[in-house]
């Protein structure tokens, strides 16, 4: 690379000091989650791509975030959007060059703005030099020793090895041909056939990992979100999944053996001047077992997805930041808070639909959805999830109040979940849809050639960043507000929560001495403490009163557990 001072200043001293505590800064952070290929297209092919960033990093400071999570941006064939690994040490050529990760990963923190990368270890791509390797030697040879190759069942090998269900829908085993033409032996995949899972009992495969994290650390990122993170370790016995598998005992999700791998990474981690800090995707329904990754010499956080799938309803949203606080308190970990991401149909789509919950297997379209309240809601929740203590994500488009967008053309889908699930499931693709940066037609401003590799809606020119920014009453003036008065407010960094007194419908806590978060998701509106002032609302009050699916924060003179705050029947 060419500064290796960068590799320094990762995390220790990113630009502007805006972190008071440079050690802890990943415990009340705003990250914003670049999907690399939808963000910004800088060499005009209709895909974004590093340069694509580096040319807008002024629009990621504005925003005032933290840190930036990139999605994998490795060579891959992009078979699942990039989660097909097929070489960790190369940048995909569709994204840019290695000196271009490494000239962004220094500009960025010229910014004060810290990169954090995906890591994929629960498998790679089917074009992974370790499994092609593999397929060539044949039955028996130790090359096949680091995936899950495994004789079919049955006399002619015919039948599958396992039942297991994919995560993708459909089963978890492909045979394979022998290198002499007959039928062979099957591998395991828990996703696509194009992403072979590694067998992590193998010594190369962790001793592999890391050094790849090595390698990026190294180079200066600040930490990684590591994809799957409860998959990785399999049953080698390869049991069917019985009907109620014991805690830790499932063959194939959130198997005790893991903590061991989390552990050596910490160390790897903790090698490092200042120390990199580790992320976890950790889908668990068990917030006691989701902790277990968080506990002081494992995972720095792990998103919480509970909060994301709830709906909106006051209980539900109440009840999950309660479980979700106490669980992490038990192991002294943030908590960290997400509307959405890459895999996870657009908040504004989400919560304007009668039933707002989401399922990562269970994905809905075409149903009834009214985006004007679904944008309030989402507007709301921006303030709500910005005041919680730990870290906070932001993905790409949020910001703008981008929906899903429903009708793409079906031959321009790419997603695997899309055509396994037998279209069943709608897929990722609605969410990925490149970002609208200024003007009047599509592809605004996100590239110069003629169309975006996925095509935008004509009605984003309303929502263009160009548009956004000159407006403040637009999603994006909220989101730029609310960073940076929870930047300055220092009672929303890390510290307690307090529930105030209130009406069911509405959600009302304090932080610190004197600031109130107050959300109403009723249909009375609600009062406001006495001596109040607002500091920021998602929407209008309205005879200064707090109306449905609108957040206020607030300064208030005694924000005392005995606070009042009370629905108020509209016509009283
Ligand atoms: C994670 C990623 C998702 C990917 C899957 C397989 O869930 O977020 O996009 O398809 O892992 O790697």
């Amino acid at each position: 690379m060419t500064e290796h001072g960068s590799a320094a200043r990762a995390g220790g001293s990113a630009g502007n000091g805006r972190h008071a505590d440079q050690a802890s800064w990943w415990r009340s952070a705003v990250i914003y989650e670049i999907y690399l290929r939808s963000f910004a297209d800088g060499d005009g092919d209709g895909s974004g791509d590093l340069a694509g960033v580096r040319s807008r990093l002024p629009y990621l400071r504005d925003l005032g975030v933290d840190a930036l999570w990139f999605t994998p941006w490795y060579r891959s064939p992009l078979a699942d959007g990039g989660y097909d690994v097929a070489d960790y040490r190369s940048i995909d050529p569709t994204f840019g060059t290695l000196a271009d990760a490494e000239a962004l990963i220094s500009e960025a923190l010229d910014h004060g703005i810290r990169t954090i990368i995906d890591v994929v270890p629960n498998h790679v791509s089917a074009d992974h030099e370790w499994f092609r390797a593999a397929l060539a030697a044949g039955p028996g040879a130790p090359e096949r020793d680091r995936f899950w190759f495994h004789p079919g069942r049955g006399d002619t090998g015919d039948a599958i090895p396992t039942h297991w269900v994919s995560n993708f829908a459909g089963p978890t085993w492909t045979r394979t041909t022998n290198p002499d033409g007959t039928p062979g032996e099957w591998y395991l995949h828990l996703f696509t056939p194009e992403q072979p899972d590694l067998n992590w009992n193998h010594p190369d495969v962790g001793a592999e990992h890391e050094d790849v994290l090595r390698f990026w650390f190294d180079r200066g990122v600040a930490g990684i979100r590591i994809d799957s993170a409860a998959l990785l370790i399999k049953d080698a016995a390869l049991p069917e999944v019985p009907a109620s598998p014991a805690p830790g005992r499932h063959p194939h999700v959130d198997r005790d053996e893991l903590h061991e791998v989390y552990r050596a990474w910490r160390a790897v981690a903790d090698s490092y001047d200042p120390p990199r800090i580790l992320v976890g995707e950790v889908w668990l329904p068990d917030p006691a077992r989701f902790a277990r990754y968080l506990r002081p010499d494992e995972m720095h956080t792990a998103f919480n997805f509970d909060f994301m799938a709830r709906p909106w309803v006051a209980k539900e949203l109440r009840e999950s930041i309660d479980t979700t606080l106490e669980a992490h308190g038990l192991v002294g970990a943030p908590a960290t808070w997400v509307l959405s991401n890459h895999d996870v149909t657009r908040p504004v789509t989400r919560y304007g639909r009668e039933d707002s919950s989401f399922a990562f297997a269970a994905k809905r379209f075409g149903v009834p959805t009214d985006l004007r309240v679904g944008r309030r809601r989402a507007r709301a929740a921006a303030l709500l999830t910005a005041a919680l203590p730990g870290s906070l994500y932001i993905y790409q488009g949020d910001e703008l109040g981008l929906p899903e967008v429903e009708d793409l053309p079906r031959e321009l889908l790419e997603d695997p979940m899309h055509f396994r699930s037998g279209g069943r499931d709608p897929g990722r693709d609605g969410c990925r849809v490149p970002l609208p940066w200024s003007g009047d037609r599509a592809p605004f401003g996100f590239t110069e050639a003629d169309t975006a590799w996925l095509p935008q809606p004509s009605d984003w020119a309303q929502l263009t960043v160009e548009r956004q920014a000159g407006d403040p009453g637009s999603m994006l003036c909220l989101y730029r507000t609310a960073v940076a008065v929870r930047r300055r407010e220092g009672a929303l960094h890390d510290g307690a929560l307090r529930w105030l007194d209130s009406d069911g419908d509405v959600l009302a806590f304090s932080r610190g001495a004197d600031f109130v978060c107050l959300v109403n998701l009723g249909p009375e509106p609600a009062a406001l403490p006495e001596g109040s002032s607002v500091l920021l609302a998602s929407d209008d009050l309205v005879d200064g009163r707090l109306p449905q699916d609108t957040a206020v924060w607030l300064r208030t003179a005694r924000p005392h557990r005995s606070a009042q705050i009370r629905s108020v029947p509209m016509k009283e």
